[in-house]
């Protein structure tokens, strides 16, 4: 009775931690900012993130972690040149403020794989705490308001 009590708990904590962890962000159609090739970008970067949160929750070797933190950042440097290519030929009113935020988040993905780096355990709990939201907050404020600008 005991054990089975034991196990029952078990199985709720690893389904807890599981959900806390993974997919930790879902492409929907209402995130579309009308641009396919901007579009087809964000859903490959969600995708992206949410491999890292795999492994990360599968405990990955820190060369497959630094490996998908290298791709995510070049991914997202090319994603921004095209962002800032298109809003400034469609003469987008918030050019300045949207580049400067993704001059931030740059400095804060370097930051971050700076300290993985670093400190591998340490790391590995920032990326957990912090990756989905170093994306999701741009992407739903600054890119959400790029809706229909870009044609
Ligand atoms: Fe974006
Ligand atoms: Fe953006």
């Amino acid at each position: 009775m005991l054990w089975s009590g034991l196990a029952t708990i078990r199985i709720i904590y690893l389904q807890l931690k599981g959900r806390r962890r993974m997919a930790q962000i879902e492409w929907k159609q209402e995130f579309s900012v009308g641009n396919t090739a901007i579009d087809d970008e964000h859903e490959h970067l969600i995708e992206q993130i949410n491999q890292l949160y795999y492994e990360l929750d599968h405990s990955a070797d820190s060369a497959t972690i630094e490996a998908m933190l290298a791709d995510i950042q070049a991914a997202i440097s090319t994603h921004f040149a095209l962002e800032e290519l298109l809003m400034q030929e469609a003469e987008f009113a918030e050019f300045e403020e949207h580049r400067e935020d993704h001059q931030h988040l740059l400095d804060q993905i370097h930051d971050m794989i700076f300290s993985f780096n670093e400190d591998p355990d340490s790391g590995r709990e920032l990326l957990i705490n912090k990756v989905s939201d170093w994306f999701s907050h741009h992407f739903t404020s600054f890119d959400a308001r790029l809706h229909e600008q870009l044609d």
